[in-house]
């Protein structure tokens, strides 16, 4: 019997991952539902309620009741959303490290940017996490708090320049993957720094009997604010690895600004929504910065150089340069260390499979240029090119 615990432990830990993503993000887009639906009602400002909701979910009648600071007295019972966004960032956490740091060489580094150790582009991206939020902190500290646009247009440019500094560095996917660390660092910072610290405070000082400082509420707010413009970015930066045409496009960063924006005006819409303030604009405005953003993808993308290859690429050729640069990892035994299985399913040794997938070849190697992974075996341009004519031509055929 063979077994190898890291596929397991990352299956295991990507699983625990999402549903606590999803759990998070669940509560937390409830909870912006909630406080924009919130409709006052008549006798609600006597009793310091800011407004009410009533709604039916699950065959049950639920009514809602929000206070404008807090109940004369507190509950026994009072329930903290926190779990959810700590766990997220633990789950990520040990993500990254699994996938990113362990396996650095693979997925992290790209030698043709910079030839990184694997401790060195640990080290360079976990210094990307702190350094992201030092900054995102300072920010929200500094008298831009006071100008919340200001304030989240720099913080986006900012990100945006993280991203292009860090493709310097890193392989694309590795870059995406840590801006979108950043920012899930920085949420759940938020929540852990910011937002639990301030409700805290303020129930201790309810039950001293002193007046809560409204400042701990106002800053707990901000913050709580610029995390549900950062969900819709953050979503799409986590799911985008299997997406080669983003990340592996030489502007990617772009690419990032481009969905990122789109993401947080849809957003926006939804916002204005809850509140019955319905405007189409922000939606289509949304989608149509996405389109915009595929069109620039397709003429920005890495094309091969056909002029490099002087005649028709036959099989032949094509089988030498798979045996040379892919079936170490793809094959029904791997003889690279780093896998006990063909990784994606694709056995490269046997010719039926190799046709079949010219398409998925032609976008790996000669558009995205993420494979071979890490580009371990150096594989040059014209080693590409000659890939891609072939690609090409069986296309072509069909
Ligand atoms: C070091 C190991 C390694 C080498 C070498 C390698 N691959 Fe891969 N390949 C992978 C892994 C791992 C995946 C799974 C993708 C992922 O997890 O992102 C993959 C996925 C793929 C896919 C499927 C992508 C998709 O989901 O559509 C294709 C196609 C592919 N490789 C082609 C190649 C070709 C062609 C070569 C040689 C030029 C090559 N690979 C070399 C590790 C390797």
């Amino acid at each position: 019997m063979e077994f190898d615990i890291m596929p397991w432990l990352n299956m295991a830990v990507r699983w625990l991952h999402v549903i606590a993503g999803i759990a998070w993000i669940g509560s937390s887009f409830y909870f912006i539902w909630l406080d924009n639906s919130l409709r006052p009602q008549k006798g609600d400002s006597e009793k310091g309620v800011a407004g009410s909701l009533w709604a039916v979910h699950g065959g049950g009648f639920y009514h809602k009741t929000k206070y404008r600071v807090a109940p004369d007295h507190m509950p026994d019972h009072l329930h903290w959303f926190k779990w959810e966004a700590y766990t997220t960032w633990l789950s990520g956490f040990a993500l990254l490290v699994l996938m990113y740091y362990l396996s650095a060489d693979l997925y992290l580094v790209d030698r043709a940017k910079l030839d990184l150790t694997n401790i060195q582009a640990s080290a360079l991206g976990l210094g990307a996490l702190i350094f992201g939020w030092l900054v995102y902190d300072g920010m929200c500290r500094s008298p831009l708090r006071k100008n919340d646009a200001l304030l989240g247009a720099l913080w986006f440019v900012t990100l945006i320049a993280m991203a292009f500094a860090l493709n310097k560095v890193f392989s694309g996917r590795g870059a995406m993957m840590h801006v979108g660390a950043i920012i899930g660092t920085v949420m759940a910072a938020n929540v852990f720094i910011i937002i639990i610290p301030n409700q805290r405070k303020t129930v201790a000082a309810m039950l001293a009997g002193k007046a809560p400082d409204p400042a701990l509420g106002l800053a707990a707010k901000q913050r709580s604010l610029h995390n549900n413009y950062m969900t819709l970015p953050v979503l799409l930066i986590m799911t985008s690895n299997h997406y080669p045409l983003f990340f592996g496009n030489p502007y990617n960063w772009a690419l990032l600004a481009g969905f990122g924006l789109s993401g947080m005006i849809i957003r926006h819409f939804f916002n204005r929504r809850h509140k019955d303030d319905v405007r189409y604009i922000y939606l289509v405005a949304g989608a149509l910065i996405f389109i915009v953003t595929i069109a620039f993808a397709s003429v920005s993308q890495n094309g091969f150089v056909a002029k490099n290859i002087k005649s028709e690429a036959d099989f032949a050729t094509v089988k030498t340069l798979i045996n040379t640069h892919c079936i170490m990892c793809h094959a029904a035994r791997p003889s690279h260390e780093g896998f006990d299985a063909p990784p994606a399913g694709l056995v490269l040794t046997d010719d039926v499979q190799i046709r079949a997938n010219a398409a998925r070849i032609y976008e790996q190697v000669a558009v995205a240029k993420i494979m071979p992974l890490g580009n371990e075996t150096a594989m040059s341009e014209d080693e590409r090119a000659i890939i891609a004519r072939w690609a090409l031509q069986e296309k072509a055929k069909k």
